[in-house]
């Protein structure tokens, strides 16, 4: 089969590969700890359910949406924005729902980018900005090395010797678990202005940080919101990663060309997933997540301190992250030996490489196993490395 040069060019999407792996292995009947892929192993909160179970069964939520979403759940979009980011948006022209944010990730450059425009795109980086968003859209993804020096951030310095048309920056990262701060952003949004460039600012993470750091949103920064488009999730916030419900907020104009893009591709989220999605937003208070997401967040923190405690007696210098429920360990060396190595006594871990090639020497751990499981990972991972 010939398949277009733009699909031959995208390696297999990493965790479709493993899940693969993992699943011939247990079908062997063999024990596997997966910190594989981040999707969370804890429910969605009861509002959510109690609230998809009530939407079933209103009239007319059988029916299609449409790709912008429905009017109530911009409307909570909104109202959620402005709460936690003391921003004001406007529901109809600056809000648009997703199909889960990697759908609106992938779709989005198509909008206002032209076959062999370049894109910025951090490496290590989730997946998506260097392949779906650049590769399948058949621009040229520019490449720009993340390391523990810069904090995981790109060098302002050294990206502002490039020229590209459109940013991606993921804060809190995926998978590094680094954070940025106002400071950071506001240069990275200078430098695009200079350039003429779109950010697109991949906020997923922003309700899952430690400690006292609160995720800061784009449009905090590009208050005429003249170049930015931010993406959110429910995935991470409410549990609800198979609902596929998120949605892009930011520039007028950035927003009409997305809402295009998906016109002619999807009609929209399950009118009675935006319903979940839209009643779950409306539990925060104040800009405060209900006690629900609370305490999701404070279990995470508990499985990565315990984590960290665990690999440090091991020898491995880890940090707690400041955000995501990812843990990105230095394993000195050949990620993909080491992931192997741990996969052959139980323990799966996506090698840094799935992220680009910037993650070599590295391995990620998705903290969505239980306490008591992670204490088993960890008797596991020191036979091991012993
Ligand atoms: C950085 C980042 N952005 C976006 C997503 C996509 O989330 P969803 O499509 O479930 O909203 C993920 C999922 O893991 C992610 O890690």
């Amino acid at each position: 089969m010939n398949y277009s040069r733009r699909l031959s060019a995208l390696p297999p999407y990493p965790f479709a590969e493993m899940e693969k792996v993992i699943a011939e292995k247990q079908r062997k009947g063999e024990e596997i700890i997966s910190f594989g892929i981040g999707d969370p192993d804890l429910p969605p909160p009861k509002f959510v359910l109690d609230a998809m179970a009530k939407a079933l069964k209103m009239p007319g939520m059988h029916n299609y949406s449409s790709s912008e979403g429905e009017k109530f759940f911009r409307d909570t979009v909104a109202e959620w924005f402005e709460q936690r980011f003391n921003i004001k948006i406007n529901p109809d022209t600056q809000v648009c729902s997703l199909i889960g944010s990697k759908e609106g990730l992938a779709n989005f450059t198509r909008a206002i980018l032209n076959p062999g425009d370049k894109i910025l795109c951090p490496n290590p980086s989730y997946p998506v900005y260097r392949q779906a968003a650049s590769i399948l859209n058949d621009n040229i993804p520019i490449e720009v090395l993340l390391d523990s020096k810069n904090g995981f951030k790109p060098s302002i310095d050294e990206i502002a010797q490039y020229d590209f048309s459109c940013m991606f920056l993921n804060y809190p990262n995926n998978p590094t678990g680094a954070v940025a701060d106002a400071s950071y952003l506001k240069k990275a949004l200078d430098l695009c202005r200079e350039k003429g460039a779109y950010l697109c600012y991949d906020n997923a993470y922003s309700e899952m940080t430690y400690e006292s750091f609160k995720a800061p949103s784009i449009l905090q920064i590009d208050k005429n919101m003249e170049r930015s488009i931010e993406f959110h999730s429910c995935s991470k916030t409410f549990n609800m990663t198979g609902y596929r419900i998120g949605f892009a907020v930011g520039n007028e104009d950035l927003i009409r060309g997305l809402k295009k893009v998906k016109s002619q591709i999807d009609s929209g989220a399950p009118k009675f997933v935006q319903y979940a999605a839209s009643e779950a937003l409306k539990q925060y208070s104040n800009g405060k997540p209900p006690k629900e997401t609370r305490d999701t967040i404070a279990t995470y923190e508990k499985r990565l301190g315990l984590l960290v405690n665990g690999l440090r007696k091991l020898g491995y210098e880890t940090e707690m992250p400041l955000g995501t429920f990812y843990l990105w360990v230095n394993v000195d060396g050949n990620s993909k030996g080491f992931a192997s190595k741990l996969l052959d006594y139980g323990v799966a871990v996506t090698p840094g490489p799935a992220f680009g090639s910037g993650g070599e020497g590295y391995i990620r751990f998705s903290l969505t196993v239980n306490e008591k499981l992670v204490k088993r990972a960890l008797e596991k991972i020191e036979l091991a490395v012993r």
